[in-house]
């Protein structure tokens, strides 16, 4: 039986975790806050990054799922996806929106954009591992990718999803120099560079998601699953974060 002293520190221990859950839940969400408000600078920046931004954390996401990663560490890959090019605002207009090819000076600005984007994002605590995702997803398997060549599983997991998702992503998007290849040309065109370039595990995954009727909402914790039009089901992300 308990006594009225030790009745009372049981309240107050109550007490304290609830409040320690509402502070968690608090800076949760001011976290998905921010996180949203970085996404909308990339809508800001350039349409075509935006929407390409949304469509490879769709992508991201199902692939995730299908290599059965946690809630965490899928939450991390999502909002990687979504800012994966905010460190484009940091290239010039008439370099980012050309339509003909870039000279040497100006890919070397092009790419610069995942470092920019790892510096905007390492100093808040929250965003440290996503920035480290953004930093690296333009690096390739064989170690010939940038900012740091690094090989295999030195790439975090995250950016050689985001390789697999943002490549397939720009292969089936109408661009101002070339049309959008079908599904199968991109898988044909993944499947070439697989293991020079991607992670032949995550294209395997990808591609799987990507074949397969799923349903998605019951481990959507950013959103809420969408057909997609080649009737694989994806996650429709947040467009705020009240959503
Ligand atoms: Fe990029």
């Amino acid at each position: 039986m308990l006594t009225a002293s030790s009745a009372g520190r049981v309240d107050n221990l109550h007490a304290l975790r609830l409040r320690f859950m509402q502070m968690e839940d608090r800076y949760r969400k001011q976290a998905l806050e921010m996180g949203c408000a970085l996404v909308s600078l990339v809508d800001v920046r350039d349409a075509y990054t935006g929407s390409h931004s949304s469509r490879v954390a769709t992508y991201a996401h199902a692939t995730g799922l299908r290599l059965g990663l946690a809630h965490t560490e899928l939450d991390q890959i999502v909002m990687a996806s979504l800012l994966h090019d905010i460190g484009q605002i940091g290239v010039p207009d008439h370099i980012l929106l050309k339509q003909a090819g870039l000279g040497p000076g100006e890919s070397i600005q092009v790419q610069k954009h995942p470092e920019l984007g790892w510096m905007a994002l390492k100093n808040i605590e929250d965003f440290k591992p996503i920035g480290l995702i953004v930093l690296h997803h333009h690096e390739r398997m064989d170690g010939s990718g940038y900012p740091n060549g690094l090989k295999g599983d030195e790439i975090p997991l995250g950016s050689r999803i985001i390789a697999v998702a943002h490549s397939y992503d720009a292969l089936t998007t109408n661009r101002p120099y070339r049309a959008a290849r079908t599904k199968q040309q991109a898988f044909d065109e993944l499947l070439r560079c697989c293991k020079s370039q991607f992670d032949p595990s995550v294209l395997d995954a990808f591609m799987d998601a990507m074949n397969t009727k799923r349903n998605s909402s019951s481990n959507a914790s950013f959103g809420r699953s969408y057909d997609h039009a080649d009737g694989s089901d994806f996650l429709l992300l947040p467009t705020s974060p009240a959503e």
